[in-house]
């Protein structure tokens, strides 16, 4: 899982506090879990599977993915980029990532659900090409496509 600057790598245990020490903005905290909330989610997820993200050697951001419902589809459940390191390009080219290592595994769909609002997510993974599915969650979050 490797570009020239941009890398998906496995959390150790020397790792881990670096990690849950990125955070958004506090504007944006209502768009996405902290990461140590994640990681927690994901020991009582079977499916879920996460990596840091880094760009040039340093850690900026976190992803974590889960099945979903059948084997060529995923559910995209955390993105977060550092806010210090927001607007760079990262967070495009992570997701291109993953994309790429879901197509390995014979994935041909990734979907998430995000929360409307200002600042929020939204127009990133529509120019990204997610596509909203019109289903809307019962926790109030909007669920969008993308097929490859
Ligand atoms: C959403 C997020 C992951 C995007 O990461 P990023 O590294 O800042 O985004 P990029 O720099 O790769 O941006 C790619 C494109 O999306 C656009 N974009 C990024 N965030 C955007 C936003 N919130 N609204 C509109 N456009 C956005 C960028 O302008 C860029 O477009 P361009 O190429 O035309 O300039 C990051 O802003 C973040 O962590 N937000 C808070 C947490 C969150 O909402 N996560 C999603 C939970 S479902």
């Amino acid at each position: 899982l490797d570009t020239p600057h941009v890398a998906l790598r496995a959390i150790s245990a020397e790792t881990v506090r670096e990690i849950c020490a990125l955070e958004t903005s506090h504007e944006q905290l209502r768009f996405v879990a902290t990461n140590s909330v994640s990681i927690a989610q994901a020991y009582f997820e079977p499916t879920a599977e996460f990596r840091a993200i880094y760009a040039h050697e340093a850690s900026v951001g976190f992803v974590m993915w889960r099945a979903d419902g059948d084997a060529s589809s995923r559910f995209l459940w955390r993105l977060m980029i550092d806010h210090r390191h927001q607007g760079k390009g990262y967070g495009r080219i992570a997701l291109r990532l993953l994309v790429e290592h879901l197509q390995g595994q014979g994935v041909r769909q990734l979907r998430l659900s995000f929360v409307a609002g200002e600042g929020g997510p939204e127009e990133f993974y529509r120019a990204f090409g997610f596509e909203p599915t019109g289903e809307l969650l019962h926790n109030g979050e909007h669920v969008m496509r993308l097929t490859f």
